[in-house]
């Protein structure tokens, strides 16, 4: 071998080994910006209202003087991933830690403690068990019993993911706003696995002509209240659904097999009017043979997460069209929003 091939096929080596270390280590990622929410950085660094040093850090989180490096080298890490940056010697906050703010309305710190919770990250040790057993999901393998069954007996499980969710939807409504003509002149709506109703009093706040319902189970919605055009209607989707001018469906179809999503869009199709209905849905569409991209790969990521967790999954346009058509509906329009959501209008 040349001096050159041989220098070339070593540079590939540690290139490799670097891209390998990279993803090993990804997790420390994780568990970094984990650790920034349990101690409420974000929040600090808010509060103290101009850059604030490593000392004034470690002083307002009551850090022994010892682990003021640790500290130093953690946030580090964190502004090497983009949730804060270094001003004036200072550190401040990012967009991406302005919305994990727990003194702001619109907050992902609930989603990103719950998915980084042991409960949700300990199943992941199990993948390569599951995939050659014959349990339905990864969550089944690992705790002997699916999710729902898991939340009916472990205390605090289905708040945990009942506050992601609600706060994941905070921040989705905003393409209420961004996507008024989605729901403009709409005099009904019953928003479907609405969960505690983040989503619809949004939609009943900006649309107070409009009467909303949320259809969850009964013991999600028992305890919860309504408003003027806003009320709680408990049942099961794969039953029946209120009717009204349209049925808003958002982040449950990707809980669910093609089987039972179609089973749920054949409810929604009975509930609406057979020629002026529609269904509005907010989901991912997997953009295949784009995925590499940031978004692209995090829409992988919650794939994998649905698996994992309900056997669920995101899906591709040509996965929703078969479901859409498979439940009977005729045809359907995508349209993108800014974020990893679509809105996806489907008509009979
Ligand atoms: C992933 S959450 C989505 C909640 C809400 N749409 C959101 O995006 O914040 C799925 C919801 O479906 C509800 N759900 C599950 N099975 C249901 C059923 N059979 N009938 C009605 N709702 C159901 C769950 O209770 C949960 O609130």
């Amino acid at each position: 071998m040349n001096p050159n091939d041989q220098a070339n096929e070593v540079t590939e080596l540690f290139r490799a080994q670097t891209h390998i270390y990279k993803h090993m280590y990804n997790f420390i990622e994780s568990m970094a910006l984990k650790s920034a929410l349990q101690l409420t950085i974000p929040d600090i660094i808010h509060n103290h209202n101009k850059p604030i040093s490593l000392i004034d850090l470690a002083s307002a989180l009551n850090v022994p003087p010892a682990n003021t490096n640790p500290l130093e080298r953690l946030m580090r890490i964190l502004v090497q991933s983009g949730f804060f940056a270094i001003e004036q010697e200072g550190y401040t906050l990012t967009p991406s830690s302005r919305i994990l703010l727990d003194s702001s309305p619109i907050t992902l710190s609930p989603t990103v403690l719950a998915i980084l919770d042991p409960l949700l990250v300990t199943p992941w040790f199990s993948l390569a068990d599951w995939l050659k057993s014959e349990d339905a999901t990864v969550f089944e393998t690992h705790f002997g019993m699916n999710v729902w069954d898991y939340g009916k007996k472990k205390e605090g499980f289905v708040g945990l993911l009942n506050d992601a969710m609600a706060s994941d939807s905070r921040l989705v409504s905003l393409v209420v706003e961004e996507h008024r003509e989605v729901f403009d002149g709409l005099g009904s709506l019953v928003d479907v696995g609405g969960g505690t109703g983040t989503l619809a009093r949004v939609v009943s706040e900006k649309f107070p002509l409009m009467d909303c319902t949320v259809l969850d189970l009964p013991q999600v919605v028992a305890e919860l209240g309504g408003s003027k055009n806003l009320k709680f209607v408990g049942g099961d989707m794969f039953q029946s659904i209120p009717s009204a001018d349209a049925v808003l469906i958002k982040s449950v179809l990707h809980n669910w097999s093609d089987e039972k999503c179609v089973k749920i869009l054949k409810r929604c199709k009975e509930a609406i009017p057979k020629k002026a209905g529609k269904l509005i849905l907010i989901e991912m569409v997997i953009d295949e043979g784009k995925e590499g991209g940031k978004l692209g790969k995090t829409r992988l990521f919650v794939d994998m997460e649905m698996m994992m967790l309900c056997g669920g999954r995101e899906r591709t346009e040509k996965e929703w069209e078969h479901l859409f058509l498979e439940s009977g509906f005729s045809c359907y329009k995508i349209i993108p929003t800014t974020g990893l959501n679509s809105i996806i209008e489907v008509y009979p």
